[in-house]
């Protein structure tokens, strides 16, 4: 603390930030000596997300604060729905997306929670993160906290089957060249907020789709806006995989009668930006 406060210290610090740059603070706790107070070195954690986010700032185009007073939920990642103890059905999404999104929320001045669905990425250290696995476990998760939400936003790729059965124990090649698996429809999460929806609260779905012969990716997301109902759906093509795991992302935006309202390319926490702008336009008060 000495060193931390000393007037030498404390007028580099300053000069560094007159500079631009960005200073953390100094955590309290227990020092070197026997002395405990200001000035040990920030978290680890703490340092990577703060880099994490001046680092999405540097592609976002929104200034802080806009959201602020409103509750945003977030869901993102790729459940999983266990086989045995040891594997499971998964799918590729990466949670980047969703996580950009809850960052961009939360500097805009929001509180958010994100239900996170496992994910290699490292999780947003911003408002309050809940973990989870199945489907099951996230619909819970979001029924739980949804009728407090201002704005909910489903960017996580929820299983849309499970196993009928997991086994309780590893299972065995056994010699089988051939095996089926029993699989059973999860709820649609995002359908139940809709139905469910308080007056005012504002519901973004996620289209991820795959063109083909008989129509383009983009018209399946808008066909996928008009059916499911959400007040925005954000279509992304998918094909050959290019998004999962990708710093960037290129999507267009629906509204709920299928119709173009928005689209956003390039690094994911600018495409978060744009689709918290079309989210907002929607929330009272604008
Ligand atoms: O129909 P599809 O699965 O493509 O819809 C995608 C949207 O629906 C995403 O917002 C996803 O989070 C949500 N979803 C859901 N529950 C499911 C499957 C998808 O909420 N079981």
């Amino acid at each position: 603390t000495a060193m931390l406060e000393h007037p030498a210290t404390e007028a580099n610090l300053a000069l560094l930030r007159s500079r631009g740059v960005q200073v953390l603070d100094s955590p309290s706790g227990a020092l070197t000596g026997a002395d405990v107070g200001r000035g040990r070195m920030a978290e680890p954690e703490d340092i990577a997300e703060a880099v994490f986010i001046a680092l999405d700032r540097l592609g976002a185009t929104k200034p802080t604060g806009d959201l602020e007073g409103f509750d945003v939920l977030v869901t993102a990642g790729g459940t999983r729905e266990p086989l045995d103890p040891v594997r499971f059905l998964g799918n590729a999404s990466s949670g980047k997306q969703g996580f950009a999104i809850a960052r961009a929320a939360a500097q805009r001045g929001a509180k958010v929670t994100t239900i996170a669905a496992p994910s290699s990425e490292p999780f947003p250290k911003v408002g309050e993160v809940v973990q989870v696995t199945t489907a099951l476990e996230m619909e819970a998760a979001v029924k739980r906290a949804a009728p407090r939400m201002d704005l909910v936003v489903m960017a996580a790729a929820v299983a849309d089957y499970r196993p009928v059965k997991s086994e309780d124990t590893k299972i065995k090649r056994a010699g089988r060249e051939t095996m089926q698996l029993e699989l059973m429809a999860n709820p649609d999460i995002l359908a139940g907020l809709i139905a469910n929806r308080r007056p005012g609260q504002v519901i973004v779905g996620f289209a991820a789709e795959t063109g083909d012969r008989s129509a383009s990716a983009v018209s399946y997301a808008a066909s996928k806006a008009r059916s499911k109902g959400a007040d925005l759906t954000v279509g992304n093509a998918v094909t050959g995989g290019a998004v999962f795991g990708s710093d960037a992302n290129a999507v267009v935006i629906f509204d709920s009668k299928g119709r173009r309202v928005a689209a956003a390319e390039g690094p994911k926490a600018q495409v978060a930006d744009a689709i918290l702008d079309a989210a907002k336009a929607l929330l009272p008060g604008e």
